[in-house]
């Protein structure tokens, strides 16, 4: 069922465009879980970068709510969606990966300098770079390496016109992982 309802979202809302980037909803996921897999991630990894963004789907702030000041927390709206269906090596890197975001921009003042006009919008939202004490807390946390990879490739994934395998392959990768419950 889970796996249904996030096909349902990619089909009816996917094509609707990535916050001012040039690709939709549905090429910046595809394009993120393809980075993923050309760089040999695990499936739990490259189906964190398919989903990573779907809470923007799940919750309608209309087209590019940075621009009014909104934080729409889509990382702890997709980690709540996906909760008993999915394993934490899943689910923590996605719901980690803005704050894989303020660590770089505290780590490495490239990174910081190349992100894009909404990333940088939503970085203040989302509470601007980390602190040392605040870098310090993430680094220690389990899955911190995994959604530091994973905001590598959704900085990258934003390409128009950009190849990559199908929704299907990636569904078919995500649904080895789905928990076998009765809802799944
Ligand atoms: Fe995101
Ligand atoms: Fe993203």
């Amino acid at each position: 069922m889970i796996l249904g309802k996030i096909e349902k979202l990619f089909h009816t809302r996917g094509d609707i465009a990535y916050l001012g980037e040039p690709v939709t909803q549905l090429e910046h996921a595809l394009q993120t879980a393809a980075l993923a897999q050309s760089e040999g991630a695990a499936p739990e990894l490259v189906t964190a970068c398919l989903l990573h963004d779907l809470g923007h789907l799940l919750k309608d702030y209309g087209q590019t709510p940075t621009t009014r000041g909104i934080d729409d927390r889509h990382p702890q709206i997709v980690a709540a969606f996906l909760k008993g269906y999915f394993d934490e090596d899943v689910i923590e890197p996605l719901r980690l990966h803005v704050e894989a975001k303020r660590y770089l921009c505290h780590q490495d003042p490239d990174y910081a300098s190349a992100l894009s006009a909404d990333s940088v919008r939503s970085l203040a939202l989302q509470g601007g770079p980390h602190s040392a004490d605040e870098a310090r807390l993430f680094a220690s946390r389990p899955h911190a390496l995994r959604a530091v990879q994973l905001r590598r490739w959704d900085d990258r994934a934003k390409c128009a016109n950009t190849p990559t395998p199908t929704l299907t392959h990636f569904l078919e990768i995500a649904a080895m992982l789905a928990k076998r419950t009765s809802a799944a």
